[in-house]
């Protein structure tokens, strides 16, 4: 034993990165070619099966190397991203090189091998409203948009976002003029203040669980298991960012609120998902849950009421995605943050005894305060919540204390008012587009209805959000959801009724003119 010997193996290891590497430079060369052909026939550049499929035939192979199955696993899953990612710029060039040969031309042609529907020119690049303004895919992209039209000097109706227009609660004026004579403006646990987690502990008990024996007493949740987080969105993202790895999966039922997909991507998790139909009134096959769990799947992501079909899941069907789940020791995240929204029975997943559970929610949508940024965690698995808390404190510190406190006195008013509120506005969009061209399941929640566009009208939802915001209305294009979703639009109940009823017939008027 010498160093000698040391800095040999470390060159032999050397050599061996090397050749490691050049072989990845080949992966990707072919990977380039597969792309070019898919992009010919028109086929997407996510194929779940033969993603699936290279898994399990390299997994069968991974024995042989010694390799620990979850590690050969991620390393196949960081070259299936780099591919992906790869094909999407190739497609891309492609697409654009046909973009800019195609201006004076109308029709369904093929050029360079590449089919082009010129009517519905966004299927170009999926994503620019006819070069007027930024790139759009998502209800955010459309929301900038529409301020943009309305800075210069257009009325718009905004049907797009998820943001409810009711004042916050009358606690959180008197204690917002409270803060600054009171102090409470300094650094906080990272956990949140003592305050606010011992009353979310109650009002979890409250509000979301079943009120079993066990259950009755006021502390049933434990202060402790909760962190206080800027918003549900962070709390997802400390999630993810504590609890995976690059390599790792995460399952998602689409339609899907995009935000999941966007957090995994950008820690290098993939994602894998299923997908939910009008046909099946939103219901997701549980078949196909099962189907894409594999040995790197780590958490399934859960949403209802959902953002955007506003479906709520039984408890039935609530309790196999447990089992499911329990049988492959996977956590399961379910954002709650619509609860306060629920048409009809809703159970909280705090109430399936799952210890891998983690709740998320939020005040943005209950107590409508958005800007507050106060959101919250919750797992009876108190070393899931330490893990969080280390994330936040490394990011962020605390949540402002402000906010902490304005969200305690929150919990004293009565958001039920909002609900119902909500519930008319529902049914008031769903009665308006009766005797429209779309299809819609009667959402049990939420504040939106997901609106299939009828086919007959042969116009995709980029194109008729292009129209719709031309004529003063915005609503958002279902393909941010879900690439499946792009003959929906996704119409948001947080206007006050005459807004609406203005904007249906804005709607109604548009289709009349396609
Ligand atoms: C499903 C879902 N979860 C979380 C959020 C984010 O809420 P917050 O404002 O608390 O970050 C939204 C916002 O639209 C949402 O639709």
């Amino acid at each position: 034993m010498s160093l000698d010997e040391v800095d040999k193996l470390r060159n032999e290891m050397k050599q061996i990165t090397n050749q490691i590497l050049g072989l990845i430079g080949q992966r990707m060369e072919l990977a380039k070619k597969i792309g070019e052909i898919k992009t010919m026939l028109d086929l997407d550049i996510v194929d779940d099966k033969a993603e699936l499929g290279v898994k399990s035939h390299v997994l069968d192979n991974s024995k042989n190397f010694s390799l620990d199955p979850e590690f050969t696993g991620r390393v196949v899953n960081l070259l299936i991203t780099e591919a992906v990612r790869i094909q999407n710029i190739e497609r891309m060039k492609k697409l654009n090189q046909v973009n800019n040969n195609l201006n004076n031309t109308s029709g369904n042609i093929k050029k360079n091998g590449i089919k082009v529907d010129v009517k519905n020119k966004t299927y170009l690049d999926n994503s620019s409203l006819e070069g007027k303004g930024p790139k759009i895919r998502s209800h955010l992209d459309v929301f900038n948009f529409a301020k943009t039209l309305e800075a210069n000097g257009k009325s718009i109706i905004h049907m797009e976002v998820g943001e409810p227009d009711f004042p916050p609660p009358v606690e959180v004026r008197n204690e917002l003029s409270n803060i600054y004579d009171s102090g409470k403006f300094h650094y906080t646990q990272a956990a949140g203040i003592a305050e606010l987690r011992e009353r979310l502990s109650k009002y979890l008990t409250t509000f979301f669980t079943e009120k079993t024996e066990s259950k009755k007493h006021d502390n049933f949740v434990n202060p402790k298991n909760i962190i206080v987080t800027p918003g549900g969105r962070f709390g997802i993202f400390i999630t993810f960012s504590s609890l995976l790895r690059p390599g790792d999966e995460i399952i998602v039922i689409e339609p899907a609120w995009p935000a999941c997909h966007d957090c995994a991507n950008y820690l290098g998790v993939k994602t894998r998902t299923v997908k939910s139909n009008l046909e099946n009134g939103w219901e997701p096959d549980l078949n196909d849950i099962e189907d894409q769990i594999n040995i790197n799947t780590k958490i399934i992501c859960l949403n209802y009421p959902n953002n955007p079909t506003g479906k709520i899941l039984s408890k039935e069907t609530l309790k196999k995605i447990v089992v499911l789940a329990s049988k492959s020791n996977l956590y399961l995240l379910s954002d709650e943050v619509y609860s306060n929204y629920a048409y009809r029975p809703f159970e909280s997943i705090i109430n399936f005894g799952y210890e891998k559970a983690i709740l998320v929610s939020s005040f943005s949508k209950t107590f409508a305060m958005t800007g507050f940024r106060v959101g919250f965690a919750y797992s009876a698995d108190k070393n899931i919540i330490n893990k969080l808390i280390n994330i936040q404190a490394l990011a962020l510190t605390s949540v402002a204390e402000p906010m902490q406190y304005c969200a305690s006195l929150a919990l004293n008013s009565d958001p039920q008012i909002n609900r119902r509120i909500m519930k008319e506005r529902i049914e008031l969009v769903c009665n308006g587009l009766k005797n429209l061209p779309f299809e819609y399941v009667v959402p049990d929640g939420a504040m939106y209805v997901f609106a299939r566009i009828n086919k007959e009208l042969k116009i995709s939802d980029l194109k008729l959000v292009e129209s719709l915001l031309d004529n003063g209305v915005a609503v958002a294009p279902g393909s941010g959801f879900g690439s499946s979703y792009s003959n929906f639009i996704r119409i948001s109940t947080c206007i006050e009724t005459q807004k609406i009823k203005t904007g249906l017939e804005v709607i109604k008027e548009t289709l009349g003119k396609i």
